[in-house]
């Protein structure tokens, strides 16, 4: 296990909205090196980069043509070199985007397999045996090629699946789990991933980590194995590198395949989702940040702590504010609600990551889809720096952006939010240096809940000497805490008061004391 992750907080940028430094519209990797100081201001310790790779951008990069190549739109490999170098100067760690379940129907590896000369790609994807023989219970394309044989896709109609093999198979063409093409797709994601490593990468997110044995068993335990294969590579080769999984089974990812961290993602009506998604399921939103919700801690804690439980010895649960894929948090939550929800986010177990641009609480806009994202879409658009033309992300046209910009008036921007004390982003930035300057508040310190009752506020718990309270409602809400006034405030968000054994918080108040 990495050291360096215990403290660590991620943050996540959608490359091509993030900084453009030359004018063409789009961001770019000088554009991530320019904001380096930026985000080392924020006390945010590593960055996740969504795909930056050669591709079509059907699938907005997770169509990869070539892994080993950084887009000409964000710039070289040797602007990517100089990014890990410019971050790890200033203590800044940097993962890339690992899709290991399919590439973009125009990598050579598939041109390759599509031909109908048997060659050594030709098992590197999924296909079936003829033509008119399709695959039961999962999309394919057919009479697409010369070879025949329909394949398998992943994601989208661009993405055709490789070849890890089957665990139950039915029929003649399923290659086994343990067949050589499907080792050889293993040892080929691994070269790629040495390739970035050796020029200075210090891990990997991984795309649908779950999706590569097809037909696995209930636990995903072949495609687990996979994954412990590829961790004991790292652990003898690299041994600092950190991965985390697109998965949302800390059970399977963590335990069965031996990822550090997995992501809790937006999954309806799961436990993270009801602390800001709970709209996602239809009906009443009942978000517990929400100061209408009539908050239930009960709806995420059912959920979270058998997670946690079984996971907290051998890896960490990430949580995070939103990602390119799911609506930001301001789409519901007001800037009071995000500070309550933030504060949470930093004083849990397990390693958060942020979003590019909800620490200013940017927002999801209705906007036309591009490169795949159709909902998505909105969740992309680009950073808003300041004040200058499309708020200093570009110096391009208007018309020649990646995606519109925010046209409200009060659309929120990095330069006034980073000199008002009481902004969004002065908040979080608060409580990602208390975080990391708190050995208590780290990945690995136990969570030890206080007070979590079935519709009642406030939630109480406690990580080591500290312990933090949340009241989202606008009501004041009181709980007993022995000691209460013999307590230190370390950090606050609204205000509180205790009397002897009871704590009061006022309406969207959050507390540390120690
Ligand atoms: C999950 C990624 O986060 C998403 O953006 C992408 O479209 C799919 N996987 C397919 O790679």
């Amino acid at each position: 296990m990495p050291e360096w992750l215990k403290d660590a907080v991620f943050y996540e940028i959608y490359p091509q909205s993030f900084n453009d430094s030359n004018g063409d519209g789009i961001g770019d990797i000088p554009g991530i090196i320019e904001a380096l100081n930026y985000i080392s201001d924020l006390g945010v310790s590593a960055l996740w980069i969504n795909p930056c790779f050669d591709s079509p951008f059907l699938d907005a990069g997770y169509d990869i043509r070539d892994y080993k190549k950084v887009a000409p739109r964000y710039g070289t490999n040797e602007d990517l070199i100089l990014l890990f170098k410019e971050a790890h100067r200033r203590g800044i760690k940097v993962l890339l985007d690992l899709v290991p379940g399919h590439t973009s129907d125009q990598h050579p590896w598939f041109l390759e397999s599509k031909k109908a000369e048997k060659n050594i790609y030709s098992d590197r994807y999924v296909w079936t045996s003829h033509a008119f023989e399709g695959i039961k219970d999962h999309p394919y394309i057919s009479g697409m090629s010369e070879r025949a044989g329909a394949y398998m896709l992943n994601f989208f109609a661009s993405q055709p699946a490789l070849n890890y093999g089957w665990l139950n198979r039915t029929e003649k063409w399923m290659s086994a789990a343990d067949s050589p093409e499907a080792a050889a797709t293993r040892e080929a994601m691994k070269d790629v991933m040495r390739f970035w490593l050796d020029k200075g990468c210090d891990g990997f997110r991984v795309d649908m980590a779950d999706s590569l044995v097809k037909n696995d068993d209930a636990n995903k335990s072949a495609t687990a194995a996979i994954w412990r294969n590829v961790r004991e590579m790292l652990d003898k080769e690299y041994p600092e590198a950190a991965m985390v999984s697109e998965w949302s089974n800390p059970q399977q990812a963590i335990n069965g395949g031996g990822f550090h961290m997995d992501f809790y993602l937006d999954h309806v009506g799961n436990g993270y989702n009801t602390l800001l998604r709970d709209y996602e399921k239809g009906g009443e939103d009942n978000s517990f940040f929400l100061s209408k919700g009539h908050g239930d801690i009960m709806r995420f804690l059912d959920d979270y702590l058998p997670k946690y439980n079984a996971t907290k010895d051998r890896g960490y649960i990430s949580m995070f504010t939103c990602n390119h894929d799911t609506p930001r948090p301001a789409r519901t939550l007001s800037v009071p609600e995000l500070k309550l929800f933030y504060a949470f986010l930093m004083t849990m177990p397990g390693v958060p990551f942020v979003y590019y641009g909800d620490e200013i609480g940017m927002r999801y806009l209705d906007v036309k889809t591009k490169e795949g994202g159709y909902q998505r879409t909105g969740s992309r658009t680009p950073m808003q720096w300041n004040h200058k033309d499309n708020y200093g992300f570009s110096s391009a046209a208007k018309e020649d952006l990646y995606l519109p910009m925010d046209e409200s008036e009060d659309a929120p921007v990095v330069f006034d939010q980073v000199s008002a004390p009481d902004s969004l982003y002065r908040c979080l930035r608060r409580f990602i240096h208390f975080r990391r300057n708190n050995r208590d508040l780290w990945a690995d310190i136990p969570l030890e809940i206080l007070y979590a009752e079935k519709e009642k506020l406030p939630f109480v718990y406690r990580r080591g000497s500290l312990i933090m309270a949340v009241n989202p409602s606008l009501e004041e809400q009181s709980v007993h805490l022995s000691g209460a006034s013999k307590l230190r405030r370390m950090e606050m968000i609204g205000k509180i008061r205790t009397e002897e054994d009871i704590l009061y918080m006022e309406p969207q108040s959050f507390v540390i004391l120690q």
